[in-house]
């Protein structure tokens, strides 16, 4: 991909912020390196839309310490926003993926608070919102993704007042109740106020942000009725009026669905199918290795089917991709452990030579890939 060589081809009308970018820069053993598409959804949802209005993208290229020029690849530019090892442990992994990440999910895993980490996200925040300052024209429209970036949108107004500045949240807002007990509840939900709309994806996630930002931030709020496609509600902040809602997003249907029916796929679907020898039952799953999808519940539940005589393990076959996702994080490692120790527990029990009842593949599974696996 070449980098950008004319400064006009840095500055866009509609610019997103996201923690990473489409594609990550991949070292190679050899020392080489090349571009890879980024795990997740939200690249999976966000990228069409970006494509089809020749906008930039503002995000992390996935390595330590890459000090790259803006990239151009067909009509989307990308700047990619450096960040030090140090600062993958106490941003990324640490605030990002060991606080924030598990309270927003629940509490499934224990949220650890580090003013280290919290620090780091400060910091890292205001390199994003720095960068995005630089991409957007005047008067552009910014919108800033997910969790790892809620300062920004605060950050930034106060850097360029003249952008409108959109934020989304692409997984839940905590009840109130937890939220609370983050020692920087308050600086968060100043920070996302710097915004002129805050989408969430439930209805449920924009009413305890409005309860916050009035019991938190003092600000006037009118709740309205938060839902999907109706009022949204609003936070008066000085003379700014934010807007919240519910807007719940997906992926390009209407794309997969098309790429889906091209003949390659097709004839590899019947490939995988032969191959997994013609099962009567296929159970897929597609996630990150991540312990909010239910990988293990999934895995105990087909367990106890079998083990009940409700599935027949010489005529079903359960398929899990699960693509390597934060692997230094210390609750991920030992979900993947538990995980692999229930693949082997399963197929220990009742697979046949030749014949595993839960095929695992712990590697990124390419695009098309992955589209047959749901034809
Ligand atoms: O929506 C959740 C999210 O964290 C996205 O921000 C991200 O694109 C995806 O999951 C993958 O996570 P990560 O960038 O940490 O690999």
């Amino acid at each position: 991909m070449p980098a950008a060589d004319s400064p006009t081809l840095t500055e866009s009308d509609f610019v997103v912020v996201a923690n990473r970018l489409p594609v990550d820069l991949e070292r190679l053993p050899d020392g080489t390196t090349r571009w890879k598409r980024s795990p997740g959804g939200l690249v999976t949802a966000l990228e069409p839309i970006l494509r089809t209005h020749r906008g930039a993208w503002v995000g992390w290229a996935g390595v330590a310490d890459a000090d790259l020029d803006p990239i151009v690849d067909d009509d989307l530019v990308m700047h990619p926003v450096p960040l030090s090892a140090q600062e993958i442990a106490d941003y990324y992994e640490g605030f990002s993926n060991a606080t924030l990440w598990p309270l927003y999910h629940d509490v499934i895993v224990r949220p650890e608070y580090h003013r280290e980490w919290w620090n780091a996200y400060v910091e890292v925040n205001r390199r994003f919102a720095e960068a995005a300052a630089k991409a957007a024209a005047q008067g552009a429209t910014v919108w800033i993704q997910d969790y790892q970036l809620q300062l920004v949108p605060k950050m930034l107004r106060m850097l360029r007042p003249d952008l409108t500045i959109g934020f989304f949240l692409h997984i839940p807002f905590p009840p109130v109740e937890l939220f609370m007990q983050m020692p920087w509840r308050t600086e968060i939900v100043d920070g996302l106020l710097g915004a002129d709309l805050i989408g969430f994806h439930l209805p449920g996630g924009a009413q305890n942000f409005l309860y916050l930002a009035r019991r938190l931030a003092g600000h006037q709020t009118s709740r309205g009725n938060v839902g999907v496609r109706s009022k949204l509600g609003v936070v008066q902040v000085g003379f700014r009026t934010v807007r919240v809602g519910a807007f719940p997003i997906s992926i390009a249907s209407g794309e997969l669905d098309e790429q889906s029916r091209r003949k390659s796929i097709r004839d590899r679907a019947k490939q995988i199918r032969k191959e997994l020898g013609n099962p009567k039952r296929i159970m897929l799953g597609v996630d990150r290795l991540d312990y909010t999808k239910g990988i293990d519940v999934r895995l105990d539940a087909l367990h106890e089917l079998i083990a009940e005589g409700r599935v027949d393990p010489s005529e079903t076959v359960m398929v899990q991709l699960a693509t390597p996702s934060r692997e230094r994080v210390e609750s991920y490692i030992h979900m993947r452990g538990e995980i692999e120790k229930m693949v082997s527990r399963i197929n220990g029990e009742y697979a046949e030579v030749g014949r595993p009842v839960v095929h695992y593949i712990h590697r990124p599974v390419p695009r098309d890939e992955l589209i047959a696996f749901f034809v």
